[in-house]
């Protein structure tokens, strides 16, 4: 089969389009006809190994061969021992951490779920880990019901889900911070007021919010202090730059640090997909409460400048390899 591989801590240049072996399914895992992958900063962390961070759990040396794609929509193909809920045929969507980039992957069952009826295998695959970043720091930070939210970071794939989940989740008002060229895109996903960050300090925007979800990390929690209300939280989700140790790990650590001297609640963001929190998105998709964006869709040739894209910063939700 084709897979999009590599096997040095390097940038997207370095893959290659190879054929492999097409991977066996071993217990508790399915194997999916792979029709889209969707591209997160996950890969790219890893395959660059940076942050170092990253080594530590992906390999101090090497990465060893990898296929890239962490997140990928197609259909069951073969379905291995102990595998309940899903048979050959279904149509299915979800993280599976590496090898989306492939004709065919192997996920864990308990990772993927049922594709939502009306979207496409793309839009599925745009979904995983930025829709569960987003859903699990929102509901694990108290929920949304009745509060005001400020997503920071909000035109990102991560974001552009939390303007979304937040809305669902039930917050009275959402604001969003991305750049102008994205905002016609964020109110339209149903962000009450937009703040460029290129024009404006959010600081200065003259509102309180009880959370603020915040995927770039540019401004510290002290200096959020004055528009998080006192009872309010701070959910650290990313973090742009953060240096070659460290990278976006160094934001969160910084927030959690800061916390306690601001007098403010922070919050840890992590993302762990399961089919009950996929299938719970998946529902919102089909009854047209949330709707991934795709910003542009490539070819597997073209994986490469596909990341170079996405390394980049500025993709208006999301980007996806169209495999099949
Ligand atoms: N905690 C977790 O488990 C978890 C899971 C997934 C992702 N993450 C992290 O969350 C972060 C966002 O992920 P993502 O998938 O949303 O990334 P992404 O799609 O690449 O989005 C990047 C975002 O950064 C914004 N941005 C770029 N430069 C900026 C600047 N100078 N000032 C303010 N905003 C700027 C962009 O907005 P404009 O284009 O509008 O400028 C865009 O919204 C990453 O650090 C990622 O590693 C964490």
């Amino acid at each position: 089969m084709k897979a999009v591989t590599y096997s040095t801590y390097a940038g997207p240049e370095t893959h290659e389009l190879r054929e492999i072996p097409i991977p066996e399914p071993g217990e508790g895992q399915v194997r999916i006809r792979v029709t889209a992958a969707g591209l997160n900063p996950w890969d790219w962390h890893i395959y660059r190994g940076d942050p170092w961070l990253a080594r530590f759990s992906f390999g101090l040396r090497s990465p060893g061969t990898r296929v890239v794609g962490a997140d990928a929509a197609g259909e069951v193909d073969a379905v291995g021992p102990g595998v309940e809920g899903f048979a050959v045929g279904d149509r299915v969507f979800g993280f599976l951490g590496f090898g989306g980039c492939a004709d065919f992957a192997v996920a864990e069952s308990s990772k993927i779920a049922r594709t939502p009826g009306g979207a496409t295998d793309a839009e599925a695959a745009a979904v995983p880990i930025a829709a569960i970043t987003a859903l699990g720091g929102l509901e694990d930070g108290g929920g949304c019901e009745g509060k005001r939210v400020l997503v920071i970071g909000a035109s990102g794939g991560v974001g552009h889900m939390a303007v979304q989940i937040a809305r669902v989740l039930g917050a009275s008002r959402v604001v969003a911070v991305c750049s102008g060229a994205n905002a016609a895109m964020v109110s339209l996903l149903g962000a009450d007021r937009v703040i460029d960050y290129t024009r404006e300090d959010v600081r200065e925007c003259g509102e309180v919010f009880d959370v603020v979800y915040d995927t770039v990390g540019t401004t510290s929690v002290p200096r959020l202090r004055r528009i998080l209300a006192r009872d309010g939280v701070y959910l650290a989700a990313g973090g742009l730059g953060g240096g070659p140790v460290l990278g976006p790990a160094w934001a969160i650590f910084r927030a959690k640090l800061s916390g306690p001297f601001a007098r403010r609640r922070v919050a840890v963001v992590g993302t762990e997909p399961s089919t009950e929190n996929l299938g719970r998105v998946a529902a919102w998709i089909e009854a047209g409460r949330v709707r991934p964006v795709i910003a542009a869709t490539y070819p597997l040739e073209r994986t490469a400048e596909a990341f170079a894209r996405l390394e980049a910063q500025h993709v208006a939700g999301k980007l996806v390899v169209q495999v099949a």
